[in-house]
């Protein structure tokens, strides 16, 4: 399908974004989203296709979600209109450390323009992220899901996601568009 069709996809579907067709498909082929899942959290959730898609896969789970910017209500969904730097300042996540099945993030930084710059700004936003899902997720049995950039800085990155999991994998899933360089690591077994 031309990646286009896959907005238009979306649209027809009533799906807040067509970013949940990247995520369904990387939760079919890894089952990151396992039966009994409890806890569940959205990092760079706005406008929440991904929160969505986890509600009506999963509708007992907990979900928290958090975002820079605002997000329109999802039934069962907790949202956060708040920086990730400061997550550990969010009270109700603070309290359920390491009691995460699931972390996912979707989280693009905005870009300068310069290519140095940017790549910099990604890889410390992934380094952020990847330290938040090692405090959160239950240790040695949740799974992570990260978008990040395919770059320069893109296998240090890597290697970090191979120091923090037991098992990584890398996914491009059809919905994304090939030019836009996005690409998917899934982590699973913290380490
Ligand atoms: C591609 S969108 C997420 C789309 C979402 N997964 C969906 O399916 O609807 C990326 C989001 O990351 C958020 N973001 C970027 N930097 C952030 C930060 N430091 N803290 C929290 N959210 C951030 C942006 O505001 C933006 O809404």
């Amino acid at each position: 399908m031309h990646a286009d069709s896959w907005a238009i996809k979306a649209k027809q579907q009533g799906l807040r974004s067509r970013a949940v067709f990247k995520l369904e498909e990387i939760l079919q082929k890894t089952k990151a989203l396992k039966k009994g899942t409890s806890n569940v959290l959205d990092i760079g959730s706005a406008p929440g296709g991904w929160s969505e898609l986890i509600k009506a896969l999963s509708p007992t789970s907990q979900i928290f979600a958090i975002d820079l910017l605002e997000m329109n209500s999802i039934e069962g969904v907790k949202f956060f209109q708040e920086d990730i730097i400061n997550i550990d300042q969010i009270e109700e996540i603070f309290l359920l450390k390491n009691k995460f099945d699931l972390v996912i993030s979707d989280l693009a930084p905005n870009l300068t323009g310069i290519r140095m710059v940017d790549e910099e700004n990604i890889f410390e936003l992934n380094i952020l992220t990847l330290e938040t899902a090692g405090n959160y997720l239950k240790q040695g049995n949740g799974s992570f899901i990260i978008k990040t950039f395919q770059n320069s800085l893109l296998k240090k990155f890597r290697l970090q996601m191979e120091k923090s999991f037991q098992l990584v994998q890398t996914y491009k899933p059809a919905a994304s568009k090939s030019k836009s360089g996005e690409i998917y690591f899934y982590g699973a077994h913290p380490l």
